[in-house]
């Protein structure tokens, strides 16, 4: 998954560059400023002082040291006073120079922590929004860097308050009682293969140097075999119903019937080229949930169509969990923004989507 939301300290992860949210001083500070100086140690502040400081929106590198990443990229995000004063534009800037920086010192992993949205007071809802919308579109144009977005504190995470009450309103009206609490706190019921949020899970896993560092838990998207047939019109979904075609098979016809090139859908749904030519080269390919859910989204479908496409894996959409309400609310109002559902998945504590 190219971009990811994890909850963590970014201190301990094992990616190849850390960005740290700093002050013009790059002499430390606070906050994740702070944390990432105790961690790098001594060496990380005489570094720093040879650096000259940093104008908001720029970023400098300096080693690693003690912390588990090779580099550290300082930027200056700006304070919020506002958002009249260039704030957007500025804090844009801090997330597309950090990518530059390493980028051009061959960096294949980034982690970046909400920058401006602690002391600096950026509202969180709209640091996330700049941080995603940036990331999202260097990546349209670059393949080779995973990015984590580190969030350290789920509970001040916020995303846009109208779309969490409409999402919240929606969640309570379709999940049945008995399923009140969030999948995490029920025993999940396990699929048969592993989905890709476990592979999520372990992926995350592996960049925390140590076991302890809390990653959002992963959920076993839970596998609803649908009973019912849902009757079809003469369309996509009813195509893709009376063809007996796996779901790679499958895939490749929408892609081609979209019009869409390879690159354009597996971008748009959060997943790599490497996992994207694992499912083009293998015909019997297996997918997670999550990952087919990726490909609807990117591709845009309607419900019915999701379900069919869902179907050719073996799953399906269903209102006995919270991921797959939320999943169903962005489609039915057309809101294809990956990168949006994802938030809203984070911050409802559900596993996110893309691989
Ligand atoms: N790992 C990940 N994220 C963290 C960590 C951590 N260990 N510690 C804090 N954060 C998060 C905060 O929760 C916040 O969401 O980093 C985000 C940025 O908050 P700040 O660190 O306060 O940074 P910022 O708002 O950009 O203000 C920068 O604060 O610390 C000083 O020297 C720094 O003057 C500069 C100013």
């Amino acid at each position: 998954m190219p971009v990811k939301i994890i909850r963590g300290d970014i201190t301990k992860l094992h990616v190849d560059a850390v960005v740290n949210a700093a002050n013009s001083s790059l002499l430390g500070g606070g906050g994740v400023d702070g944390c990432i100086h105790r961690a790098a140690g001594r060496e990380l502040l005489d570094e720093c002082r040879l650096l000259g400081g940093c104008k908001t929106g720029d970023a400098k590198i300096t080693k690693g040291y003690n912390m588990p990443c090779k580099y550290i990229i300082h930027t200056v995000g700006p304070v919020w006073r506002g958002g009249h004063n260039n704030e957007p534009e500025l804090l844009a800037s801090c997330y597309r120079k950090s990518l530059e920086l390493a980028a051009e010192h061959d960096c294949t992993s980034i982690a970046f922590p909400l920058i401006s949205s602690g002391v600096y007071g950026y509202p969180k809802d709209k640091a996330i929004r700049v941080a995603m919308d940036t990331v999202k579109e260097y990546i349209f144009s670059h393949d080779d860097i995973d990015v984590y977005i580190v969030v350290y504190n789920r509970d001040r995470f916020e995303i846009d308050e109208k779309l969490y009450s409409d999402v919240n309103e929606y969640i309570n009206a379709n999940l049945p009682e008995m399923y009140s609490g969030s999948i995490t706190e029920q025993e999940p019921r396990m699929n048969r293969d592993i989905p890709d949020d476990f592979d999520d899970y372990y992926d995350v896993m592996s960049i925390f140097s140590d076991r302890e560092a809390s990653v959002s838990e992963p959920l076993s998207s839970v596998q609803e075999y649908s009973t019912e047939k849902i009757s079809f019109d003469d369309s996509l979904e009813s195509m893709l119903d009376n063809m007996d075609e796996s779901f790679s098979d499958a895939l490749l016809h929408i892609i081609d019937s979209k019009g869409m090139t390879d690159v354009q859908c597996y971008k748009k749904a959060n997943i790599s080229r490497k996992h994207f030519s694992k499912i083009r080269s293998d015909v019997n390919y297996r997918p997670g949930k999550s990952t087919v859910i990726a490909f609807a989204i990117a591709l845009e479908l309607n419900l019915d169509e999701t379900q069919s496409l869902l179907r050719t894996a073996g799953f399906a959409l269903s209102h006995s969990n919270k991921f797959d309400i939320i999943i169903e609310y962005f489609i039915i109002h057309g809101t294809y923004d990956i990168f949006q559902i994802n938030e809203t998945l984070f911050k409802f504590g559900q596993a996110t989507i893309g691989g």
